[in-house]
């Protein structure tokens, strides 16, 4: 119960709340702009779902000082976290961050962006802010079960190649795991896919806020469907000025507390202060939350709550007519045979070495494991730190060579 009195929860909550009602008001700055200021090829592609959801899929086919694609490469898929975005893979500019490192290195690199992110909030027939309770009833298994194999076969057919290399973050991996277990046709597009932070089974997780919360998932499912919030940045929530000049007193101290109000969700997904730089911090609040649907955040919760991989409860009603069963089926880990390589930090507040470790035991072709040779490496720092030069890319292109 104490966690309920932490100041420092109710001080992010309140950031999140005023921050989430600023950022209709601010211009996020885009991946295509950013990315061509440094010099950049960029290619913008829409990518339709069978459901009629329509994504914005950004391409980097190659580096700033290259004037033609390396022949023979396999496509790389870039996969963002939960209120992530394509933005997550540039925060660390040229010289670090995944796109550009990637592209330099001969990669055509391809940075998705799922279902209800700023940059893929439209759909073919339903107005996010008018068929609200239509649009946004999806979880991150529709990610996994739409969007990643449309977008996979979109690549594919683009650039003729057979396979594709992936790297996900967090939701970035879930939603991998979904369509290959889901999808087991899909396996043979893949020629290796890199998992940072990987997220399946959450039993373990340390966080303790969303320890806390989990178990009232189904609670807060009511919560939100009656207060008719589906989309996560509640901007109809709260909108006093109190809690805003509340809100607005903590949000302006020093640079570590003004990342927070930033982007309270990922500073609740855990990150080291010290591999946070300042410039870091001013990039991280002009891009941004990425946005997602409150069914990501509680399916999630349940899984955290019953230890399972599996799909989303809707209920005894809608889960026999979804499942043809009154309880979710879970995901078949033994589908997913295409070969993977995780990652993860050993302070990592959502994702335990525990879990991790069984995730490996369950997935059928873990060609690797590695454990970040850091002592404090937490979730959002294989996003953002200063180091992952040293502790991340590096190892992840030990692990491309193998495979090209
Ligand atoms: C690549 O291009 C950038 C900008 O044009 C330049 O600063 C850099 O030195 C070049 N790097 C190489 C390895 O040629
Ligand atoms: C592949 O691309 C071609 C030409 O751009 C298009 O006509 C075709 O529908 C595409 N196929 C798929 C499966 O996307
Ligand atoms: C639904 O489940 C029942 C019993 O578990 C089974 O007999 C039936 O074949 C299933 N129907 C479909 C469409 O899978
Ligand atoms: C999971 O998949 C494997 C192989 O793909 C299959 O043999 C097994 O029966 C599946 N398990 C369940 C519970 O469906």
């Amino acid at each position: 119960m104490t966690v309920f009195f932490n100041i420092k929860f109710v001080f992010i909550l309140l950031c999140a709340f005023y921050y989430f009602k600023q950022i209709n008001a601010q211009e996020n700055l885009h991946f295509i702009d950013i990315v061509k200021s440094h010099g950049y090829p960029t290619e913008v592609y829409e990518v339709e779902t069978e459901d009629g959801y329509l994504l914005d899929i950004f391409r980097v086919p190659f580096g700033r000082n290259s004037t033609t694609k390396v022949p023979n490469r396999y496509p790389l898929l870039l996969a963002h976290g939960l209120m992530g975005s394509a933005e997550n893979f540039i925060i660390g500019g040229p010289t670090k961050a995944l796109t550009y490192v990637l592209a330099d290195h001969g990669y055509d690199v391809w940075a998705f962006n799922a279902r209800g992110t700023w940059h893929s909030r439209k759909h073919r027939t339903l107005d996010p802010d008018i068929d609200m309770r239509e649009f946004w009833r999806f979880t991150w298994h529709e990610i996994g079960y739409y969007d990643i194999p449309a977008t996979i076969d979109f690549i594919l057919n683009v650039t003729n190649a057979a396979k594709l290399h992936y790297i996900g973050h967090s939701q970035g991996t879930t939603v991998f795991f979904v369509a290959m277990s889901e999808r087991p046709e899909y396996n043979s597009k893949i020629n290796v896919m890199i998992g940072m932070g990987p997220s399946a089974l959450l039993s373990h997780i340390k966080q303790p806020f969303l320890k806390f919360m989990a178990p009232m998932f189904k609670y807060l499912q009511n919560l939100a469907e009656s207060l008719k919030v589906y989309e996560m940045i509640p901007k109809n929530l709260l909108s006093n000025d109190a809690v805003r000049l509340l809100a607005n007193s903590f949000c302006d101290e020093k640079p570590p507390a003004r990342a927070l109000c930033s982007n309270a969700l990922a500073a609740m997904a855990g990150f080291t202060e010290e591999q946070l730089d300042p410039d870091t911090i001013n990039f991280i609040v002009s891009i941004g939350p990425g946005g997602a649907s409150v069914y990501q955040g509680l399916h999630y919760a349940q899984l955290v709550q019953t230890g399972k991989f599996m799909n989303y409860d809707w209920g005894p009603k809608e889960n026999k007519k979804r499942y043809n069963s009154s309880t979710p089926p879970e995901y078949n880990f033994s589908n997913i045979i295409c070969p993977i390589s995780l990652m993860y930090g050993k302070e990592d507040i959502l994702i335990a070495e525990e879990d991790v470790i069984e995730l490996a035991t369950r997935l059928p072709n873990v060609i690797d494991v590695y454990k970040v040779p850091y002592e404090h490496w937490s979730h959002m720092d294989f996003v953002w730190a200063k180091d992952v030069g040293k502790y991340i890319n590096k190892h992840i292109f030990r692990v491309l060579r193998k495979f090209n």
